[in-house]
């Protein structure tokens, strides 16, 4: 190695244009800090523009070809930064792990497809693989759980990580409008994309879980393990019953071990107010974890944008250049461990449910006696707020219960005549 740590980055959209203009302004911190100055020895985009207008160095050699640049480079460390499961990013990293450089992402679709077979290829290469911006954004929470945390054993890891979703419930809790109405506007202000289903329906939440699933447990990165819900079918009238009701609606990923495995999902539900991580508002993400002697620990920060992402790549892009090598998955990769999976219909938990129902004498009782016959037992109730079609919301809250029964009422309960359309359940998770 010359004395300089050479990058080679693909890829100057939001994050790479933030990692270069880290690289660029943080140069002197950044070289006391590391021991070596770092870089930035060529760069790849579509667009030669997007280099120019960074300020990249007239040194540093350009590709619009991201593959020449990892063919050709003689850079320590590869950066991807382009984005998507498959395709141009897994290229990239599949070529740099070949050629035995080590290798930084952000690239969470990557890793939750991927993740198994390039733990595998880093550790035969004994190459550093760093996807601290991956998870949660500018929040280190890899970093923590392959170091700050690794003398624990962790029994639950849980996360607000998304923060368009986050924003959403947000703001219909703060000014009652409906989830259509405010996603509009987040697609407007770009805190969405055109297309919200990766977010909305919880695919980014599941990469992330699955990832933290694999640290946290010891277990292969494993997306198809989880049961995933997003958040379309969050009506703003929920979001009024879990306030009166004492609870705030949230996206998280949830990990737990529990008897027989470990469970893994995705899902809105409710968790008391009076939970630290229930006032982490907006774009924010945060993650919990509950170690058998760190206890609870709870991390929040930025989970997206520009400036946070590209702190955490550069944490890696200075791991690589200090040789901190740490496996990709925590542990060496013979000692990852398929666990059981335990199916989400196994929960047992409480449960809110939202029944549109005639609103006529009766329709309380038939409900009732259909929750009865699966063992499934009211908690509490709520009907309120008669609409001009003669329907209105039922509210239930049911006491700790398995979701196979409740699930099996509830499609009971949606085929009476009194009920119209599919009952929205919401889990309650006491945090
Ligand atoms: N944005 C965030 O806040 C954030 C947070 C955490 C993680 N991440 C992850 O970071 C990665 C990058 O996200 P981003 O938001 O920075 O994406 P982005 O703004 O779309 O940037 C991707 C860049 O790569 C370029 N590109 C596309 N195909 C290329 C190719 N074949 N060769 C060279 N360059 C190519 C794109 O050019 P064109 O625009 O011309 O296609 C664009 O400049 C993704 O994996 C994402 O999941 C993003």
């Amino acid at each position: 190695m010359s004395d300089a740590f050479k990058v080679a980055l693909a890829g100057l959209g939001t994050v790479g244009g933030g990692v270069v203009k880290l690289l660029l302004e943080q140069k002197d911190v950044l070289k006391k800090r590391c021991g070596w100055p770092i870089e930035l020895a060529a760069v790849a985009d579509l667009n030669p523009d997007r280099a120019r207008a960074l300020g990249v160095p007239e040194t540093t050699a350009f590709y619009t070809d991201a593959r020449e640049m990892v063919e050709k480079t003689d850079a320590d460390v590869v950066i991807e930064l382009i984005g998507g499961a498959d395709g141009i990013a897994y290229d990239l990293c599949r070529s740099a792990l070949g050629r035995g450089k080590s290798f930084v992402t952000a690239n969470k679709a990557m890793i939750a497809h991927h993740g198994n077979e390039l733990a595998r290829l880093a550790e035969e290469r004994g190459v550093f693989f760093g996807y601290e911006a991956a998870v949660a954004g500018g929040i280190p929470i890899i970093k923590s759980l392959r170091e700050g945390l690794v003398g624990n054993r962790i029994s639950e890891i849980y996360g607000i990580l998304n923060g368009t979703c986050n924003y959403i419930l947000t703001v219909m809790r703060e000014t009652g409008r409906p989830f259509g109405d405010v996603l509009a506007d987040a697609q407007k202000l770009g805190y969405a994309e055109a297309d919200p289903s990766f977010d909305i329906d919880g695919i980014d939440t599941a990469h992330k879980t699955c990832i933290l699933g694999a640290l946290a447990f010891g277990m292969p990165v494993d997306l198809a393990a989880l049961s995933v819900e997003g958040i379309r079918s969050v009506a703003d009238t929920d979001i009024d019953f879990a306030e009166e009701l004492g609870f705030r609606i949230k996206l998280l990923g949830v990990g737990r071990r529990c008897d027989g495995g470990v469970s893994l999902n995705v899902y809105p539900c409710m968790i008391p107010q009076t939970a630290e991580i229930a006032h982490v508002d907006g774009v924010f993400n945060a993650v919990v974890v509950e170690g058998d002697f760190i206890g609870h620990t709870m991390f929040v920060g930025r989970g997206a944008g520009e400036r946070p992402t590209a702190s955490a790549v550069v944490a890696d892009i200075a791991d690589a250049a200090m040789h901190r090598g740490l496996p990709l998955l925590n542990v060496a990769n013979k000692e990852v461990r398929p666990v059981a999976i335990v199916p989400l219909s196994e929960r047992v938990g409480e449960y809110y449910v939202r029944f549109e129902v005639d609103d006529r004498p009766g329709v309380v009782a038939d409900i009732a006696r259909v929750l009865g016959v699966n063992g499934v037992s009211i908690a509490s109730m709520i009907q309120r707020g008669r609409r001009p079609d003669g329907t209105v919301p039922l509210i239930m809250t049911f006491h700790r219960s398995k979701e196979s029964a409740v699930t099996a009422a509830l499609s009971e309960i949606e085929r009476l005549p009194c009920v119209s359309g599919k009952p929205c359940m919401i889990r309650i998770e006491r945090l």
